[in-house]
């Protein structure tokens, strides 16, 4: 028998992540759209057929039930559901049962995120989550999401990232409604999601009793570039209103000041997640004062540590796997079930990707034997997808996407994910060889 040093529980759930705009294809009644065709896609192509899953998303299930997986998250698009304000789409949810449906046939249980970045152009124009209506129109479309579904599905996601989408819709610019440097408006989105998210929670548990419903929040270690005050007091901000912003609303305790002052608080939240969704990518360094850089935060990455591709305009981020620990860490204090529910890297000649694989599910293995609940491990992604503002640029998929003819092939990573999967755990031989990151002489540009 072959003995496996970096073993996972039998019932670890093994996923791959997905979002709608990012995978059906023929998205055109969201707010992306909208940006696509204002041309603010850096490397030009819009999101177009994405991997053409409303029409065929059996093709990709069918590459999930060749890896072993026995989990799924998709998102469902609020903008297919309600294309209109209150008028709801039978043909969206029948598509969507049926995608549920075959994924279940597959064996792999589905979470189902309401709002991965995207919503109706209708919420936009009323200001999306500055609108003081946002949470109750929200509460509205996670109500029928459930009489939808329901009868399928019980693991619910309200929002992906909340803090990504105000962060790079306010302050940076990189998503709809491309606004800069607004910190207030940035912080008022997020406390309005959160609110969104509590209204949501108590109706999808009134509509289903046994429903889980969570949160999934992006993580990134901040890393102070120099031993000095500056820096580490601008990493410490950082740390405290990306990483920290929504456990502080869920466990009713208020941001550190000044932030305090500028986030409308929301007591409703307290304690409303039944699980936490870890989204866990990167490191990034610190340098204050801000001077040239001032337009990306201070926010780098040094050339020689690992990263895989780069962005049309900048540096992705280090791929760190020890994000995973800092993570779980962080979000235990909630006492509630976690999921790593993204973790990947840009990576088109799979030249750095199963070192990160491996050593990402190493960290998460060390902390779950520690005794942190963290039940299962959802890669980012199947496929090349189509990457937000970086278009199809930059490549995420185990699985690489010839777009001109849809062909998927596996990188050597999907080969891998399958062997993790099939034998619960990671082989000697196979830590061995990616104890250490690949050198960083090349990353494709
Ligand atoms: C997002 C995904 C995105 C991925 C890679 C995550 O933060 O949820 O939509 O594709 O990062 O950048």
């Amino acid at each position: 028998m072959r003995v496996i040093p970096v073993s996972f529980p039998n019932n670890f759930l093994w996923g791959v992540s997905t979002s709608s705009h990012q995978f059906e294809g023929g998205n055109t009644l969201n707010q992306w759209h909208d940006w696509e065709r204002a041309g603010r896609i850096r490397s030009g192509a819009p999101s177009g057929d994405a991997c053409d899953w409303w029409r065929n998303a059996e093709r990709d299930l069918d590459l999930c039930s060749q890896l072993g997986l026995n989990a799924l998250r998709i998102s469902q698009e609020w903008s297919r559901m309600e294309p209109a304000f209150n008028h709801w789409s039978e043909e969206a949810i029948l598509r969507y049962r049926q995608i549920i449906a075959e994924a279940q046939r597959r064996g792999m249980r589905v979470f189902v995120s309401l709002h991965h970045f995207t919503h109706p152009r209708w919420f936009e124009a009323r200001g999306g989550f500055l609108d003081a209506q946002a949470p109750q129109l929200f509460r509205h479309y996670a109500k029928r999401a459930v009489r939808a579904l329901g009868d399928l599905v019980g693991d619910w996601v309200t929002f992906n990232e909340p803090n990504v989408y105000a962060a790079f819709g306010y302050l940076f610019g990189e998503f709809p409604p491309g606004r800069m440097n607004e910190l207030n408006s940035a912080l008022s989105v997020f406390a309005g999601m959160m609110r969104a998210h509590a209204a949501a929670y108590d109706v999808m548990h009134r509509e289903q009793p046994s429903a889980s419903v969570g949160l999934a929040v992006n993580y990134v270690v901040f890393e102070p570039a120099r031993d000095n005050v500056l820096d580490r007091q601008l990493a410490s901000a950082y740390d405290s209103l990306f990483n920290r912003g929504a456990l502080n609303y869920l466990q009713g305790e208020p941001l550190p000041l000044p932030f305090a002052m500028m986030a409308p608080s929301a007591p409703q939240c307290i304690g409303k997640s039944d699980f936490i969704g870890l989204n866990v990518y990167n490191r990034l360094h610190v340098r204050a004062p801000w001077g040239e850089n001032f337009s990306k935060g201070g926010l780098h990455v040094p050339g020689h540590l690992p990263q895989g591709d780069h962005g049309v305009a900048a540096p992705y981020g280090e791929a760190y796997p020890q994000v995973v620990s800092a993570a779980i860490r962080t979000y235990a204090v909630l006492n509630r079930p976690m999921y790593v529910m993204e973790n990947g890297v840009p990576d088109s000649a799979d030249r750095i990707r199963p070192w990160l694989l491996v050593n990402s599910l190493k960290e998460l293995r060390r902390m779950w034997q520690q005794g942190y609940d963290v039940r299962g491990y959802f890669h980012w992604s199947l496929v090349d997808n189509f990457e937000w503002s970086e278009g199809w640029h930059l490549c995420f998929g185990l699985f690489e996407l010839d777009r001109m003819t849809g062909e998927r092939r596996p990188r050597h990573s999907a080969e891998l994910y399958r062997q993790i999967i099939a034998d619960g755990g990671i082989r000697r031989e196979t830590l061995e060889l990616w104890k250490n990151a690949p050198e960083m002489s090349a990353p494709a540009t």
